[in-house]
């Protein structure tokens, strides 16, 4: 293995590719040397991410793709495989998140997070792995859950159950992949300074009398390291997770978070 490129020569999707955290991973598993297919919703924003990793001399091919759709994941699958002729892993990091009190939670709102967070995922998992398993290569399948899947948080009930989910399926998943040399993984990280932590910041801050920028100083604070986590600490771990030094770690999650969270 080149370690100058370590991942030279494999086929990555990264879904949610046009968000804070998924354009990290994708310029960084480029600029390793995947070929790196960008998914997302927006699809204005996930071909500018593309371009933006073209410009900078790495392989990238953009496309559209909701991972609530049945048949969404499985036509990402397909149209990856067609550009690139082959599947090495798929980073499923498409997620949303909400504030709402249990009280006062429609059902839709529970149904609309799980939608993308959790099915979005297994689908995404069950059309790479369909692949992978075909192929007959072996590969990884790659969950973004967060720490919010090993501990609670006031007001995001369904995000916190919507990423702890996650932790069951990579954990089935790794052992019925298991025997075709697929791994299975997700990754956790913590307080990211980014647009998504913006929105706890403001509306769980409001409920619970905060001002703005308070809520996010203080959950941060709770580090070992005292440092804020951006969005470019997190994909390291993934590259490393995608790549074939990895071959012997499967079915766990893994903090990326500043040491936040220690189990
Ligand atoms: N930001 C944080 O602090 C933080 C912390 C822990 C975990 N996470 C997780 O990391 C992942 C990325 O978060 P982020 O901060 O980059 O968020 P973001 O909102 O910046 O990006 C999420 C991306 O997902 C896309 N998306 C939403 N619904 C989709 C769908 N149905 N199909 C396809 N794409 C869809 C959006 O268009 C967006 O580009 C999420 O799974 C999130 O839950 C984030």
């Amino acid at each position: 293995m080149d370690r100058r490129a370590p991942l030279e020569g494999k086929v990555v999707i990264v879904t949610g590719a046009a968000g804070a955290i998924g354009r990290a991973i994708s310029a960084f598993l480029a600029a390793d040397g995947a070929r790196v297919v960008t998914a997302d919703l927006n699809d204005s924003a996930v071909e500018a991410v593309a371009e933006s990793i073209r410009a900078d001399g790495h392989d990238a091919w953009a496309t559209t793709v909701d991972v609530t759709r049945d048949d969404g994941p499985e036509s990402l699958v397909r149209a990856a495989v067609a550009r690139y002729g082959r599947l090495d892993a798929i980073v499923a990091n498409a997620g949303i998140l909400s504030i709402s009190p249990i009280l006062e939670m429609p059902v839709a709102e529970w149904d609309r997070i799980f939608a993308v967070n959790t099915r979005g995922v297994f689908l995404c998992f069950q059309a790479a792995a369909r692949q992978l398993v075909a192929q007959g290569t072996g590969g990884r399948l790659i969950a973004t859950a967060s720490i919010a899947a090993k501990m609670g948080s006031p007001f995001q009930a369904h995000y916190q159950a919507s990423k702890a989910a996650l932790l069951g399926l990579i954990r089935s998943a790794a052992w019925e992949f298991g025997p075709h040399g697929i791994t299975v993984n997700a990754f956790c990280p913590g307080n990211v300074d980014s647009p998504m932590w913006g929105v706890i910041d403001r509306d769980r801050g409001a409920l619970l009398g905060k001002a703005p920028g308070e809520l996010f100083k203080e959950v941060a604070g709770r580090s070992p390291l005292g440092r804020t986590q951006v969005p470019a600490d997190i994909p390291p771990l993934v590259s490393f997770l995608v790549s074939d030094g990895s071959g012997a770690i499967t079915g766990q999650a893994m903090n990326v978070d500043n040491g936040v969270v220690m189990y």
